[in-house]
């Protein structure tokens, strides 16, 4: 037969062979290094532990494999594999052909199946190609699904979201009279009363301490639903974060942490609603400083830019709202704490997702403050940074 040769394949490729065969390892090799085959790597090899620690240390793009091993015999073979490199493409080389096993190997996530002695140098390439290919779209399909999914997941998350938004908010406004009573009636009490009884006293204050807290967390709670009255001026985000320093300064004394300030002092004013901003600001170098071991510093650093070509400024989820050339202004709030783990990093602007909430944290300060960002069409990132630490980012377009 006139043996057709695959012309010119799109990159070389990674072969791992197992197989215990040696008449069968001998015709697969050369098949392998005839010329036309653009094999860069090829690892032989006769039983499935030494396969794994080969596939370890080199990065196969496909195995061709025989089931029936010295320490590993039938479909189990490939399903150690296949549950171990899902995102390698496997042939199976069996020498029995029936129609069931092919089939079998097939739906437990072979690309394809060959049968010994049945097939030329070409056919073994081109399978080899083709499979390759077709786990590659697997995977991107695989990917793009499980994208989605998460996608539609964080919408259902976030309309959630929205109602008990609207449910808290109303609480909120029914329990904020009764609150200021307690708390005016509290106080009073305490002014007036003047008992000599320890416990009467302590009685009081904390009743006093417990409604203060209270009505903090319905106050942030109102903000939070009732976002849609700003008032604008021009400001400096360097005078807004001096003003922020100075009203949390008991706080960051109170953790001997060193504020570094790298202001940059041609900063345009921005127009925004100062008391907003700073609420931001506010959260932002508390956070930092709760995230902080004693002792430590946290960088406040501001600075006046033209976006470059690459947007290398902007957070991937934001760049297509943003072009080359437009002029920002960046505050970026520098810790050298622990960073945030992946799995809570999903939740920080969730409300009432905390993990300080035995340390008195409600949760909110990240939600109102993405809020007060959204309105201000601003930015509010929070990432990790090398070795350790956070940087939170406020992103205005000046
Ligand atoms: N700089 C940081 N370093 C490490 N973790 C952080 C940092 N900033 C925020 N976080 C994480 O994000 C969570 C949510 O922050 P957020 O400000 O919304 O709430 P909180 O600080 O816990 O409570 P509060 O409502 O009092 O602000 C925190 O509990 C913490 O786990
Ligand atoms: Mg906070």
């Amino acid at each position: 037969m006139n043996e057709m040769k695959p012309t010119s394949f799109k990159y070389p490729l990674k072969v791992l062979v197992v197989e215990d065969n040696e008449v069968d390892k001998k015709v697969i090799e050369s098949m392998l290094k005839d010329p036309a085959s653009s094999v860069s790597l090829l690892k032989i090899t006769n039983n499935l532990s030494s396969a794994f620690k080969m596939l370890k240390e080199f990065a196969f793009d496909v195995i061709v494999l025989d089931l029936n091993l010295p320490d590993s015999k039938g479909v189990e073979t490939l399903v150690k594999v296949n549950d171990k490199y899902p995102n390698i493409a496997i042939i199976v080389n069996t020498g029995a052909y029936e129609d069931e096993l092919g089939l079998k190997t097939l739906s437990l996530g072979a690309q394809d199946f060959l049968v010994k002695g049945r097939y030329s140098s070409y056919v073994l390439n081109k399978v080899l190609h083709y499979c390759i290919e077709r786990k590659r779209a697997e995977v991107e399909i695989k990917t793009a699904y499980e994208k989605l999914k998460e996608t539609q997941a964080r919408l259902i998350q976030s309309e959630k979201l929205k109602v008990v938004g609207g449910l808290a908010s109303g609480i909120a406004h029914e329990v904020k009279n009764p609150l200021a009573t307690i708390l005016y009636g509290t106080t009073y009490l305490i002014e007036q009363l003047k008992v000599d009884d320890e416990k009467i006293n302590l009685a009081l204050s904390n009743i006093k301490e417990a409604t203060l807290k209270a009505n903090n967390i319905i106050t942030d709670l109102l903000d939070f639903a009732s976002m849609t009255k700003l008032n604008k001026q021009k400001a400096s985000l360097n005078d807004i974060l001096e003003r922020s320093l100075k009203l949390i300064n008991h706080a960051i004394e109170k953790n001997r942490i060193t504020i570094i300030k790298n202001y940059d002092v041609d900063l345009p004013k921005i127009n925004l609603d100062i008391n907003r901003v700073e609420q931001v600001v506010i959260n932002l170098i508390l956070n930092a400083v709760y995230a902080s071991p004693k002792g430590n510093e946290i960088n406040i650093k501001t600075e006046f830019k033209e976006l470059s070509e690459q947007l290398s400024e902007i957070p991937a989820e934001y760049k297509s709202k943003y072009k080359p050339g437009q002029k920002v202004v960046l505050v970026s709030i520098i810790d050298n704490g622990p960073g945030i783990p992946d799995e809570v990093a999903k939740q920080i602007f969730d409300p009432f997702f905390t993990t300080r909430r035995a340390k008195g944290g409600t949760g909110l300060g990240l939600s109102v403050s993405k809020n007060i960002m959204d309105i201000h069409k601003g930015i509010i990132s929070i990432k990790n940074k090398k070795p350790t630490g956070a940087i939170a980012k406020l992103i205005f377009k000046a």
